[in-house]
C-alpha cells in the first residue's frame, strides 16, 4: 500500500490525474473505474486540461462508475450520470458507448446489477478504480456493515451519508435513500486502486482504513488486502495517521 501525503487538494488532484494519464498513454484501451463526489473534481479538471493541452486521448478508453442514486434519471442534476457528463465526459473525447454508469431508474434491479458485473468482465475487468471515501468509511455506496464479498447491488444509504450528501440537493427530503453500487468484491477485483481524500472530516475514516483493522464496519479498510493500492491524501485528511508517509511516490530505482 502506497500512502502519499500532499500539501493540498491541488497537488493531490494533480498526482492522481498524472497516474491516470500515465495508464491511458500506456494502454489506450484501458478500463477506468470512476467515482463521483467533490473529491475527484480536481482530478477530472486536470485530465480535461491534459486532453486539451497535451492531447491526452480517451477515444478508446472505457469507463465504469461506482454507483448511482435510485430514482434519479440521467437528466436529473444530482444524478451521477449527469455529474459525470458535466464534470468530465462532456469535455473529453470519450465514446458515449464506452461510458457505463449504473442506471438509477431500472425496474429490474437484481438482473440489471448482474448485467453490470457481466459488462465489466466482458471488457476484461477494470484496470484502475478511482475511489473517494465517505466520512463513515464507505466506498461507492458500500456503507459500514457491507459484506466484504459483496457484488453490484441495491444498498440503503446510511443516515450520515444522506446528511453528508444533502449539501448537493436543495432539501434534505430530496436526497435518495437507496443506490445501486458496485460491491466491495467488485471494487477489489480491479487491478489497481487509487483512493483520494482531502479535508479534516475525512481524517478519521482515512486513519481507520489505513491503520485500523480490516472490518466491514469500515468498508474502505479492504484496501489493505489489495496488492496495488495508492492512497493520496492532503495534509488535513492525513492528520490522524500515526505513521510516517512520503509526499511523493517512491522512485523506481532507489537513489544513492
Ligand atoms: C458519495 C459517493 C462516494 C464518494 C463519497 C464522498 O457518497 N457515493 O463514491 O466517495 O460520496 O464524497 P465527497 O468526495 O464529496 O466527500
Amino acid at each position: 500500500m502506497q500512502i502519499i501525503v500532499k500539501e493540498n487538494y491541488d497537488r493531490m488532484s494533480k498526482l492522481a490525474a498524472e497516474m491516470i494519464a500515465d495508464l491511458v498513454r500506456k494502454k489506450p484501451r484501458c478500463v477506468l473505474g470512476l467515482a463521483t463526489g467533490s473529491t475527484p473534481l480536481g482530478t477530472y479538471r486536470e485530465l480535461i486540461r491534459m486532453h486539451h493541452e497535451e492531447e491526452l486521448d480517451f477515444s478508446q478508453v472505457a469507463t465504469f462508475n461506482l454507483d448511482e442514486y435510485i430514482g434519479l434519471p440521467p437528466t436529473h442534476e444530482q444524478s451521477y450520470m449527469y455529474f459525470m457528463c458535466r464534470n468530465f465526459f462532456d469535455h473529453i473525447n470519450i465514446h458515449p458507448a464506452n461510458v457505463h454508469v449504473p442506471s438509477g431508474i431500472t425496474e429490474e434491479v437484481p438482473s440489471y446489477c448482474e448485467w453490470y458485473e457481466k459488462e465489466i468482465k466482458e471488457v476484461g475487468g477494470i484496470d484502475l478504480q478511482l475511489l473517494g471515501i465517505g466520512a463513515n468509511g464507505h466506498i461507492g455506496f458500500n456503507e459500514p456493515g457491507s459484506s466484504l464479498g459483496s457484488r453490484t447491488r441495491l444498498k440503503m444509504l446510511d443516515e450520515k451519508t444522506v446528511k453528508d450528501n444533502a449539501r448537493f440537493f436543495s432539501r434534505l427530503e430530496d436526497v435518495p435513500h437507496f443506490a445501486i453500487t458496485m460491491g466491495i468484491a467488485t471494487i477489489t477485483e480491479t487491478r489497481q486502486l487509487l483512493m483520494q481524500a482531502n479535508g479534516e472530516n475525512k481524517a478519521g475514516a482515512i486513519a481507520r482504513s489505513v491503520e485500523g483493522p480490516i472490518t466491514a464496519m469500515c468498508p474502505a479498510s479492504i484496501v489493505q488486502m489489495h496488492p496495488q493500492v495508492t492512497i493520496i491524501v492532503d495534509r488535513a485528511a492525513a492528520k490522524k495517521l500515526t505513521r510516517r508517509y512520503p509526499s511523493e511516490p517512491p522512485p523506481l530505482t532507489p537513489g544513492k
